[in-house]
């Protein structure tokens, strides 16, 4: 065969482009490669020569060709930040405001929110089956669900859950519009107007708005980018204010710094938290996005044992954000969470639950979220590697565990608010300030988020370019104004 060591670097080129291989992986040996594929070792060899002339593997002295790590490696991860040990009113009202209206317009290079492009989503095939149940099911379609929702979708969560480390039944769930309602609900169940809730520092500013709109203050608890929540922190704030009403966190591929507790530290929340006799309210949204080489996390609720951990999702991370479909499973405050949702609400929409309940049971629900992940971890590294190459040099970036969100932290002297704004007046770029993520909006002005929900092309690579020349500029920072 000509050229059978050209055609095996492409093909071991193509493998490690789609991540079989993940940075720092050793490829199969010489040997392995030789036998497997019927080619001589000096081919397989000369193969591997391409591929580390190509910077795409270093050989190690009697150990083998591993995956290069990207450029990536080199830009350091955000630093850890601190706790504010004063309890907050937010006030974020009209930043994030801005941000949805900004992030939600037309002909803007959408890098602002958390929203995935229609493009990875089963669109269409969601599109069939609302149209197909709506058909079949008229009188369900028509007639107003329970107020927990249609027990046929409880059921197909509660099944579910078991991958989630939960033994749940339907009755444990409740559906809801949306993560946010549940939010909501779960917030104002366990809450008196002017009491405290601890949440993550950096926070995603959905829930501080949330927050705000019910009256509530904030504690800001440390987070490191890597481990999540500090959990001696959070202690020392259980013992210092006696009106703390909740503790909320995003505990799996966390908005927007990306980390997942692990089983151990989750155990210990719960446990800290149960010992104050503090609900947690665990916000599970990006639980099915975690990185395709790892397992599903397990919740915190899964080591939950006294009703006090009031789990939320959503799904529209996964099928469709307009479906407005999430859910919760509220524990011991179920009884309330439904009076507050029925004063609320009603009920959820009948017509997206039965099409959820169809997705989940015949839609390969479970194909699509593989291939999601896929996707979401290649969209990860592409805008990574495009943000190292066009930004400062002392710009760290998160690596998220999942999702599709990045935080990027620059200099103390960098401006995210006149970023943001010059980004999106004068190049319709989309971008969601640091600010928000914080009570106040004065924390975090030297930090972005960016949303990598939209498959990397050239319109985004130049979008990307354009931010780092912006960022670059003396434009972007304080003490220029
Ligand atoms: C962490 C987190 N929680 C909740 C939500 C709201 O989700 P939903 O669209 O289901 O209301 C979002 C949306 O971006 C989110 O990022």
């Amino acid at each position: 065969m000509d050229h059978s060591y050209q055609q095996l670097a492409n093909n071991l080129q193509k493998q490690i482009n789609a991540r079989t291989y993940l940075p720092g992986d050793r490829l199969p040996s010489v040997r392995e490669l030789a036998k497997d594929h019927g080619l001589s070792l000096e081919t397989v060899l000369h193969a591997l020569r391409i591929l580390e002339n190509n910077g795409l593997v270093d050989a190690k002295v009697r150990s083998g060709f591993y995956v290069r790590e990207p450029k990536l490696q080199s830009v350091a991860t955000p630093n850890k930040t601190a706790t504010v040990f004063r309890a907050k009113d937010v006030t974020l009202s009209l930043l994030r405001h801005q941000a949805v209206t900004f992030g939600t317009s037309k002909n803007i290079v959408p890098l602002g929110l958390s929203l995935l492009s229609s493009e990875v989503l089963p669109t269409r095939r969601l599109a069939q089956t609302l149209s197909s149940v709506a058909r079949r099911y008229p009188k369900e379609t028509s007639n107003q669900a329970p107020v927990a929702g249609m027990e046929s979708l409880r059921q197909q969560l509660a099944q579910r859950a078991s991958n989630w480390g939960c033994f749940l039944s339907p009755d444990d769930v409740v559906i809801t519009c949306g993560a946010s309602e549940a939010l909501h609900l779960a917030l104002r169940a366990v809450s008196h107007r002017g009491d405290i809730v601890l949440v993550e520092s950096p926070c995603y500013f959905g829930t501080l708005e949330i927050i705000e709109s019910l009256g509530l203050r904030v504690i800001e608890i440390a987070t490191d980018p890597r481990e999540g929540v500090d959990l001696p922190e959070l202690e020392s704030a259980l013992k210092r204010f006696n009106r703390i009403a909740a503790c909320l966190l995003v505990t799996n591929a966390s908005n927007p710094l990306g980390y997942t507790l692990t089983s151990r530290i989750k155990q210990n929340l719960v446990r800290l938290l149960s010992r104050f006799q503090v609900p947690l309210i665990e916000d599970d949204i990006f639980g099915e996005l975690h990185r395709p080489e790892t397992e599903r996390p397990k919740v915190a609720k899964s080591f939950d044992e006294d009703g006090t951990v009031i789990l939320v999702g959503s799904f529209s991370k996964t099928l469709a954000p307009g479906l407005r479909i999430g859910w919760m499973v509220p524990g011991k405050f179920r009884d309330r969470i439904l009076q507050l949702k029925s004063a609320t609400s009603l009920a959820t929409p009948s017509l997206p639950q039965l099409a959820a309940t169809e997705f989940l049971k015949f839609g390969s629900f479970d194909a699509h979220l593989r291939r999601l992940r896929g996707f979401l971890a290649d969209q990860i590294y592409r805008f990574s590697s495009a943000i190292a190459e066009s930004f400062p040099p002392a710009t760290r970036i998160s690596r998220p565990s999942g999702g599709f969100l990045l935080w990027l932290e620059l200099d103390a002297d960098f401006d995210a608010l006149t970023f943001a704004a010059s980004a999106l007046n004068r190049y319709r770029i989309a971008v969601v300030p640091g600010n928000l993520f914080s009570a106040g909006g004065e924390r975090y002005q030297n930090c972005f988020r960016i949303s990598c929900g939209h498959a990397f092309s050239p319109r985004f690579a130049e979008a990307i370019a354009t931010l780092g020349k912006l960022a670059c500029s003396r434009e972007a920072r304080t003490h220029d104004k």
